[in-house]
């Protein structure tokens, strides 16, 4: 930033906002303290203003047309059991060596605000062990100590953060000591951020006197901040090629699958540019995003915006036509990465969505909690990246194996139905090595199972130990 007298960087400043119709932002301006002038011109001159009449006219002023998605058609994907559509032991071998030679790098998105959960805290902090009570962020790491164990390679860890909880992401870290991790293998660094604008006006919000209203760009964001904060750098000089994608509120997830990573880096069906894992969508409604063909090109199509008729079309054998579900799992090449964000003809779309954001009354001065959705964010969806990548290379997941998220209080993908799927999946576990785990008459099981990942990570790495339980105990609750 060139340092430039405060009167003349108002007045620039005052000319971007003044081409941009959003002047207003400075009409508390004269009653700001010098602290909080310089503030809010610094966050003035973060923002790009060459783009923002373009998105108030085209996106926030328009509710986006639905009917406009192109032709859809369901995606096709290699199914779970290879069965000789595809070689499982060379993806395996593949994933190995890329695991063993540290070529590969674990990616966290964890910017979002939780509001669904109600969780005071970054939600990676929440406790997700059904049993232990381990947070999400211990559960992964402890998936990342037992991938290092196993196959020999480091696994660096990138974390983005939100302006709104880096700080407390980094702090529960250090508070933990890392859960055992080299610190130096860790790194966080917050997303962007968007102004938040009036859904009425287009006007950008002003969240206080001295602050522009603003919210995390989306993870879409995580192209521009894995190149900008140096990230993907990092990764180059440590000889990472390959990043394994999840999201913060997902205990089951395994954050290193060799035969997933193998099948992405060896496949040419992918170029190894971006993949995806997809299950089954448990039914129409399932609130998950679903992989299309659209307009021929593998996308996501999210479930709001997936058509009603689409959603609930079935195949012959009763199984949803659309029902590619999206566990939110991916593997992408740090070229890929690097060229999303470099190259103008891939930027992302933005989605936008209409909330409640409290803001400042430009007539009173008075701060207001709007009772009603106010204020329209725009996001960028990390998935939109899909139809960029030269193919895109989809494979079957089990949801038992691999999703069991957490995102709302109760019901459905709350703590207590991720707890449920955690103890299915250890029982599964347990009962391929002959151990005996206890069943209702309807088949669940009954009692709390919680296996580590330092334990193991699949049921093969259960197989020679010696010092399992031989049955559990009905209503027990067991960690291992
Ligand atoms: C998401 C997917 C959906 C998928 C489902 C699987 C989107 C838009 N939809 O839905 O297709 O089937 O997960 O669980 O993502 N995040 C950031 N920064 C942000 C916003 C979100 O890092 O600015 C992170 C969150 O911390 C979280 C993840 O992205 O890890 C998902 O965000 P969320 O808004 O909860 O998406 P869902 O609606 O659950």
């Amino acid at each position: 930033m060139t340092a430039s007298p405060p009167d003349a960087r108002l007045a620039r400043l005052r000319g971007r906002l003044e081409r941009a119709d959003q002047a207003h932002l400075l009409r508390f301006y004269d009653e700001l303290s010098d602290d909080e002038r310089s503030r809010l011109l610094d966050q003035i001159e973060a923002i790009d203003w060459e783009t923002i009449p373009d998105l108030v006219r085209t996106i926030v002023l328009h509710p986006p047309d639905s009917g406009d998605l192109g032709t859809l058609e369901p995606a096709p994907y290699l199914p779970k059991d290879a069965e000789g559509q595809w070689d499982k032991d060379a993806a395996r071998h593949e994933g190995e060596r890329l695991l063993r030679q540290g070529r590969v790098a674990c990616f966290t998105v964890a910017g979002g605000q939780g509001t669904r959960l109600g969780y005071d805290g970054p939600k990676g902090c929440f406790p997700a062990g059904p049993v232990t009570g381990k947070s999400l962020f211990a559960i992964f790491a402890e998936g990342i100590l037992g991938t290092q164990r196993k196959f020999g390679g480091l696994v660096p860890w990138y974390i983005m953060t939100s302006p709104l909880n880096d700080e407390a992401t980094r702090a529960f870290f250090r508070e933990h000591e890392f859960f055992g991790l080299d610190p130096d293998q860790v790194r966080f660094f917050p997303q962007g951020v968007m102004p938040s604008f009036d859904a009425k006006t287009g006007k950008i919000l002003l969240a206080h006197k001295h602050e522009v209203a603003t919210n995390p760009d989306g993870h879409g964001g995580a192209f521009r901040a894995l190149v900008e904060s140096g990230a993907t750098q990092d990764m180059r000089t440590r000889g990472v090629e390959h990043i394994s994608y999840f999201q913060v509120d997902n205990p089951l997830v395994r954050v290193c699958d060799p035969v997933f990573l193998g099948l992405h880096a060896s496949s040419e069906a992918s170029s190894g540019e971006m993949s995806s894992k997809m299950l089954p969508k448990r039914d129409p409604d399932e609130r998950v995003g679903v992989f299309c063909l659209r307009n021929g090109r593998v996308a996501m199509i999210e479930y709001s915006d997936l058509p009603e008729h689409l959603a609930r079309r079935r195949n012959p054998d009763g199984s949803l036509a659309f029902g590619a579900g999206n566990p939110a799992i991916h593997a992408l090449s740090v070229d890929f990465v690097e060229r999303v964000h470099r190259d103008p003809a891939m930027a992302l779309p933005f989605h936008r969505a209409v909330k409640k954001v409290p803001c400042v009354d430009l007539e009173s001065g008075e701060r207001i909690e709007p009772a009603a959705p106010n204020g329209v964010k725009l996001e960028r969806f990390v998935f939109d990246a899909l139809p960029l990548a030269h193919r895109s290379l989809i494979l079957e997941t089990e949801r038992v194996e691999e999703f069991g998220p957490i995102k709302n209080a109760e019901g459905e993908d709350s703590p207590a139905s991720s707890a449920r799927l955690q103890s299915e999946r250890a029982a599964r576990w347990l009962e391929s090595v002959g151990v005996r785990v206890p069943r209702r008459p309807d088949g669940s099981v009954d009692a709390t199972i919680e296996i580590s990942p330092l334990t193991a990570m699949g049921p093969e790495d259960l197989a020679d130990r010696t010092d399992l339980p031989r049955e559990i105990e009905r209503g027990a609750r067991v960690a291992l």
